[in-house]
């Protein structure tokens, strides 16, 4: 969840650093720190956000030319400057910065005290100072002083260690899954990062440091190991992502840009899959022989957050597309109840970063367990990718802001390719079916940006008249349930009103008690084959003196006439309106915590890749 950043070259290191920490801190913002080493070893820590460490930086700058830095998301710790990363020995001879939790580290820091050492934080990163302190004064080198520290660490962790001692290297590790380490190459220059967004700028040659590999960094080679020391060979690789599409341009928020980009990223990610003539998917990095497709009696999905209700929305697709069993789990449930999985299960995972702990605890319990292992991952190159036997990569390009927008209409999008290929390929889907719903797909980057169109939805009045609520309700029924779950989610995430999304027909059984006058209930009510009894639940709603604001097909009048307020859509295949539905509701949920001054790229509390548990 914390965002690590390092460089070592020729040029003024902590503004490299700086520059790579801006694009990191959607993972973490409670306090950012720099280290650099220049004969001296001097720090620099800020609380709060990013900004903070850079004014404190413009009144004493920091030289030279090999520097780490970290921005963070508490764990340990309140979030105040004592607990920033980097943190020192006493003899501030050395720099850590880590990502992750030491889950032992109330042994280790009582045994170092014990030992003699003083602690000034309350995190569980400075046990990993002390630790390799107390190696390099037992004469270690640093390198060795840094495998030995991290060989007594439990749980996962991304660490950096930077030495006055040993000025030209920066040591660095992953163990575990606590979010990525990447090492990126350049000409006598090489940094290494939590994510690709931070480096992207400098490099597009990377290196994925797996689980126990080490590597340390200096400005003209980069030396890879295994925690036991032996030396590794590791592949290059190119990242595709162009560097402007980390950037927000015109866009005031990362958020906006990215609701934006949708129709650019859909269409990015039907390119190339679908043949239109014959209706064939093709799927890159997933290729199965009929027999292979035939085979596969089970679907479970796994996921957090929007991207396991993109899961649900992908249940109602892979069903009807491919004739086949799906359940979908979240990540976190699914890892610690013993599910039933077999060889002839597979086990999908969705997500965005490809960091998400839970979700790749779920992978590799599937693996456990000898399901086949499946991916929809948008952080290419990511531990998600990595691990997978097939994956579909998502087109989306860098999702920068929190709260996650163009990521969740690739996903749906995918998996609707994804059904039609296991359709296609166990016999369900015939030529002409085929045809027509690779047609639908031909016209949805056309309407998502219909959906986008200035003055479409009026977002300014109804956010104007309800960002003073306190509580929304959202209701869909069949595929619309998971678009009340995701709407509701967009908008407590980052206006920090109460939302719930429950399926329509279950108002009546509770959450209609909470229904009054001052109670606005967006009601998801597109012309599907639960049309009619959505009008009944409007019904209820209205005659309980609830705000309905309905979200319409173009066109439908029948509803706009029992509604307060409309959001509408343009119509498209049934299976493919999700990717339209939610779009109305990103943009309701921007324009309100707009209006209540959030701040929307960076909701309190809340971190992009959450790599812990
Ligand atoms: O990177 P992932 O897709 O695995 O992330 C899963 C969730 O943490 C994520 O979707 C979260 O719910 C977002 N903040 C939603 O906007």
């Amino acid at each position: 969840m914390c965002g690590i950043v390092g460089y070592v070259g020729s040029k003024d290191a902590s503004s490299i650093v700086l520059e790579g920490l801006k694009k990191l801190e959607y993972r973490g913002y409670d306090s950012a720190g720099i280290a650099t080493v220049n004969g001296d070893l001097a720090i620099r820590r800020a609380e709060g956000k990013l900004v903070n460490l850079e004014n404190r930086l413009r009144e004493a700058p920091l030289d030279g030319h090999l520097a780490i830095g970290h921005t963070r998301w508490a764990t340990h710790g309140a979030p105040i400057e004592r607990n920033a990363h980097p943190h020192a020995d006493e003899a501030r001879v050395i720099a850590v910065v880590q990502n992750g939790i030491v889950e032992n580290f109330m042994a280790l820091r009582a045994q170092l005290q014990q030992e003699g050492h003083t602690f000034v934080s309350d995190t569980d990163t400075e046990v990993i100072t002390h630790l390799i302190d107390k190696y390099l004064a037992q004469g270690d080198g640093l390198v060795e002083a840094c495998r030995r520290a991290f060989r007594q660490l439990h749980g996962a962790h991304a660490i950096a260690v930077v030495s006055k001692q040993e000025p030209d290297k920066i040591v660095t590790v992953r163990l575990g899954n606590a979010g990525g380490v990447i090492v990126g190459l350049g000409q006598d220059e090489n940094y290494l990062a939590s994510d690709i967004p931070a480096i992207l700028d400098h490099t597009q040659q990377v290196v994925y440091l797996e689980d126990k590999e080490m590597a340390v960094i200096t400005a003209g080679q980069v030396n890879f190991y295994r925690l036991d020391g032996q030396p590794l060979r590791k592949e290059t690789h190119q990242i595709t992502w162009d560097p402007i599409s980390a950037v927000k341009g015109q866009y005031r928020h990362f958020m906006q840009k990215e609701i934006y980009e949708q129709p650019q990223s859909i269409q990015s990610t039907i390119r190339g899959r679908v043949d239109f003539t014959s209706g064939q998917v093709h799927l890159e990095h997933l290729s199965l022989t009929p027999a292979e497709a035939k085979a596969i009696e089970r679907i479970v999905i796994v996921a957090c957050g929007t991207s396991a209700y993109a899961g649900q929305v992908g249940k109602f697709m892979l069903e009807k597309l491919a004739q086949v069993h799906v359940s979908v789990d979240y990540a976190s449930e699914f890892r610690y109840r013993d599910p039933l999985l077999d060889d002839k299960t597979v086990v999908l995972a969705i997500t965005q970063s490809g960091e998400t702990a839970d979700t790749l605890a779920s992978m590799e319990e599937g693996q456990r367990k000898g399901a086949k292992l499946w991916s929809i991952v948008n952080a290419h190159g990511s531990m998600a990718h990595r691990i997978s036997d097939g994956v579909i990569l998502m087109q989306a390009g860098p999702e920068i802001g929190v709260a996650s927008t163009k990521a969740f209409t690739a996903t749906l999008t995918d998996l609707f390719l994804l059904g039609m290929y296991l359709g296609q390929q166990r016999g369900v889907l015939g030529a002409e079916e085929s045809f027509e719903l690779a047609t639908a797909l031909a016209h949805l980057p056309e309407l998502a940006g219909e959906t986008l169109v200035e003055g479409y939805n009026d977002y300014q009045t109804l956010a104007k008249l309800y960002h003073h609520c306190e509580h929304f309700l959202f209701l869909g029924r069949g595929l619309n349930y998971p678009i009340a779950l995701e709407g509701a989610l967009k908008l407590k995430e980052i206006s920090y009103i109460h939302a719930e999304g429950y399926p329509a027909g279950e108002m009546k059984h509770g959450p209609i008690a909470l229904i009054d006058d001052n109670m606005p209930v967006v009601c998801i009510a597109t012309q599907d084959h639960v049309y009619d009894k959505m009008i009944s639940q409007i019904e209820q709603v209205r005659a309980r003196k609830g705000i309905v604001i309905a979200l319409i097909n173009e066109g439908d009048n029948e509803v706009a006439a029992k509604a307060d307020h409309v959001l509408k859509i343009p119509t498209a295949h049934p299976l493919l309106t999700p990717v339209l539905s939610v779009i109305p509701l990103q943009l309701l949920a921007y324009h309100t915590a707009i209006w209540r001054g959030a701040d929307v790229d960076q909701p309190r509390n809340l971190a992009k890749s959450v790599t812990v548990e």
